[in-house]
């Protein structure tokens, strides 16, 4: 079918996990940019419009402009493609807006040029978009986005991403304390260099989490679910986390930790009942501060990006 138009939902997602900083992500259901990508007959790209949120209609200054651009220049073709953006995950929220701009400029071109492209070609350009709004690349937003479900990724260059199996029961919950956490501020305060006994710890909690996902061993989920290097330090830059963590666990999360780089916080769950339950604890602890926010509970996005029918 030749398209000249496409309208496409691209869910908000969790990066890092705990335990695989910058390389594990899952893709969550019903939060998500909706996006129109539709040809054009002069060459190039064009953002025409953006709604819900205040960015840059530059294409150089803004991540899906570059995804774009990333794309069409390794695949020359003599139409163009103008995006319209509406933004419903807000930036800087920790749950992946700009990797959901810069994977529905990519996926939605890539569809009206006929799929030249593998949905794990993809993530090399979309992640080029990533790279502006965090100032280096990476893959651990945009890989659940376009592969759907959780994803590791092994290696950006090359890029080599595994799609991993998804529980069933597995349950998100997320709160987004309506703060603005720069990607970038928080990759700049993150040190620099780990101690080989952290080192240890940290490929020792991922490989349990894999194959924890791989036997649907929940228990082991749980023990794994942890990060001595990354979150000590952001932690502090949202408030209350250690009570948000301790009143998480005690109503039952598998784990607790920071969705990608903050201030977004997530909790995981064996099934729905206790997420809801771990939802209420950490709107107890969170209400009284004052700090306007959202609760999103989600299974995984097994899916990740899609078509929306006209
Ligand atoms: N892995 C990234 C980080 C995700 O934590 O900085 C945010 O883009």
């Amino acid at each position: 079918m030749n398209m000249s138009e496409i309208k496409i939902f691209s869910p908000a997602s969790v990066a890092n996990v705990s335990c695989g900083f910058d390389v594990l992500g899952f893709c969550l259901e019903l939060v998500g940019d909706e996006m129109i990508i539709r040809k054009t007959k002069s060459q190039g790209v064009k953002i025409t419009k953006i709604e819900g949120q205040k960015l840059p209609l530059d294409i150089k200054k803004n991540v899906a402009g570059i995804a774009a651009e990333a794309l069409v220049n390794a695949y020359p073709s003599k139409e163009g493609f103008e995006i319209e953006i509406y933004k419903k995950i807000q930036a800087g929220s920790g749950i992946g807006s700009s990797a959901a701009s810069a994977a529905g400029a990519v996926f939605g071109i890539n569809e009206l040029l006929g799929k030249p492209f593998t949905a794990h070609e993809l993530i090399g350009f979309a992640m080029e978009g990533e790279g502006l709004a965090s100032g280096s690349s990476h893959a651990d937003n945009v890989s659940p986005i376009l592969l759907g479900g959780i994803t590791l990724v092994r290696s950006i260059k090359p890029v080599d991403v595994i799609k991993l199996p998804c529980p069933k029961e597995l349950t998100a919950v997320i709160l987004h304390p309506k703060i603005e956490l720069k990607t970038f501020h928080a990759r700049e305060i993150i040190k620099k260099n780990v101690s080989l006994e952290k080192a240890i710890q940290q490929w020792g909690n991922l490989g349990a989490f894999i194959s924890a996902l791989f036997n649907e061993d929940y228990e082991l989920m749980s023990r794994s679910l942890k990060d001595e290097i990354v979150e000590p330090v952001r932690s502090l830059l949202i408030p209350e986390f250690k009570l948000l963590k301790k009143a998480s666990i005690n109503a039952g999360a598998l784990g607790f930790g920071i969705s990608g780089s903050g201030p977004s916080v997530f909790a995981l769950t064996k099934g729905k009942d206790i997420a809801n339950k771990v939802s209420q604890a950490i709107v107890e602890v969170f209400s009284p501060i004052g700090i306007d926010f959202e609760i999103h509970i989600s299974t995984i996005n097994n899916q990740g990006i899609e078509i929306i029918p006209n």
